[in-house]
């Protein structure tokens, strides 16, 4: 069980493990391995390491897995009671503390913060606390614990009343609020999770400017930072990863696919995004609307290829946005589409071959987040991209600080800013366009996972 890198014992803490679970028709279990730059970066302790991980059991099959005992090793999965995790993940980290951080927060989505958030405030805190304990019971003398994420905010301080020997780090993989947003909380929330976080020896984020962000907020609503360290980790993408894994034959064959449901010789802008209100994938319909309006020399000429995967759907928010995102794709479509011409393909099945294939197609990649912590997808285009790919990035997603050089930036809020973004992009000569996605792909690629992830734990350790 004491999994060691240097001296220290290793632990994570997540909502979402590295694994979730199905019960099949015969009734067996099945485990699916999730992905995502955590679980590729742990594997650089190695797989002899084997660092504990502790999450939450989220579906039907995880908590089947947890009652027969049967989980993988090297995962804890929590049973947290349904109810108190619904509280705490849709309720508070989902509508509260996700919508404080990407400012999503607009009139009339404004906050009521009454009775029935306090309730659920409670099954947070709860919820933070069966972390809390859990670490706390496996962990060795003197280990290094590494808390992700805003639905774990409050377990640094819970965890080290609980064991003052651990070293402990919380990683935001999100933005942070300015104090001017942050505020919008009640003060004694707000202070409670400043307080959670600077339980932590050590506080990770993805932008300096996120990191910049909670000082601020710290120094207005906590008294500073106390002993806590700040750093920032830009989670880059795993080139050799990706490029093994987008040349392999399902990608071919969804890439057949999708040139054929494309048609030839045509150009095409390719997003790729969980159907997320900060994604801003509306305004980025209607951008491409408008540059058929204003451009009409691309109709026929370009397809806008946009993958919005389901996400959070228990949210009414989540279904409301994914059926304004269908229907004003169907709009488009109804509009401008001609017998042998679909300007959008709008895809909503959650693919990753598929997806892989796209960002190898794509002449233009929009990612015009409202806010985003990083933004992955901005980072993987130019790494699998086939002939080059221009990025047309917002300055509001993390990844601009790395990118926005070789980007064409724009305001997300800006639709028509975004339609002239477009054009640009489509028209750029193919040697500048060349020579940007090497550069792109060279910035993405500055810190793999694995580097993102020890230059964490030896900065909790060293
Ligand atoms: C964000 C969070 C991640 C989370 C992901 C998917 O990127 O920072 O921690 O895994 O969203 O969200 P979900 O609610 O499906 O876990």
């Amino acid at each position: 069980m004491a999994s060691t890198y240097g001296a220290a014992q290793v632990l994570v803490a997540s909502n979402r493990g590295p694994v979730s679970y199905e019960v099949l028709e015969d009734g067996s279990l099945h485990a699916r391995r999730g992905g995502g730059g955590l679980v590729s970066g742990l594997s650089a302790i190695g797989p002899d390491a084997g660092a504990l991980w502790v999450c939450s059991a989220l579906g039907d099959g995880d908590r089947e897995a947890v009652r027969r005992g049967a989980g993988e090793s090297g995962v804890r999965m929590l049973d947290i009671p349904a109810d108190v995790h619904a509280d705490a993940y849709n309720g508070i980290a989902n509508s509260v503390l996700w919508f404080v951080h990407h400012m999503l927060y607009q009139t009339p989505l404004e906050p009521v913060f009454d009775a029935e958030f306090r309730r659920q405030w409670a099954s947070y805190e709860t919820y933070n606390r069966a972390f809390a304990e859990a670490l706390a019971e496996e962990a060795a003398e003197g280990a290094a614990v590494l808390v992700q994420d805003y639905h774990l905010t409050l377990v640094p301080g819970m965890l080290r009343e609980l064991r003052p020997d651990v070293r402990i780090s919380h990683f935001s993989h999100t933005p942070w609020a300015p104090p001017e947003y942050f505020r919008m909380l009640p003060d004694d929330i707000a202070a409670r999770v400043l307080r959670g976080m600077l339980g932590a020896d050590r506080l990770g984020f993805l932008t300096h400017r996120w990191a910049e962000a909670f000082t601020a907020c710290c120094e207005q609503f906590a008294g500073g930072l106390g002993d806590t360290a700040v750093g920032v980790h830009g989670l880059g993408a795993d080139a050799d990863f990706l490029r093994r894994r987008s040349h392999e034959s399902d990608v071919d064959e969804r890439l057949t696919a999708l040139r054929a449901e494309i048609g030839e010789g045509r150009r095409t802008i390719v997003r790729v995004d969980r159907t997320e209100l900060s994604k801003n994938i509306v305004r980025g319909l209607l951008a491409y609307r408008r540059l058929l309006d204003d451009r009409p020399e691309w109709r026929e000429r370009v397809v806008h290829v946009a993958f919005a995967y389901p996400s959070r759907q228990d949210l009414a928010v989540y279904r409301d946005y994914t059926a304004e995102v269908r229907r004003l794709a169907g709009e488009i479509n109804e509009r401008y589409g001609t017998p042998g011409w679909t300007p959008v393909v709008l895809h909503v099945k959650d693919d990753f071959a598929r997806s892989l294939a796209a960002y190898r197609l794509a002449d233009v990649a929009l990612v015009n987040p409202i806010r985003d912590g990083m933004n992955l997808v901005a980072k993987e285009v130019p790494v699998v991209s086939d002939e080059g790919c221009v990025l047309v990035l917002s300055r509001e997603a993390g990844a601009y600080e790395e990118l926005g050089e070789d980007a064409v930036g724009v305001n997300p809020y800006d639709v028509v800013g975004t339609a002239d973004a477009l054009h640009r992009a489509l028209t750029l000569p193919p040697g500048e366009r060349m020579e940007r996605t090497k550069r792109l792909a060279a910035a993405a690629t500055a810190l793999p996972p694995a580097q993102w992830f020890l230059d964490q734990l030896t900065a909790l350790t060293g």
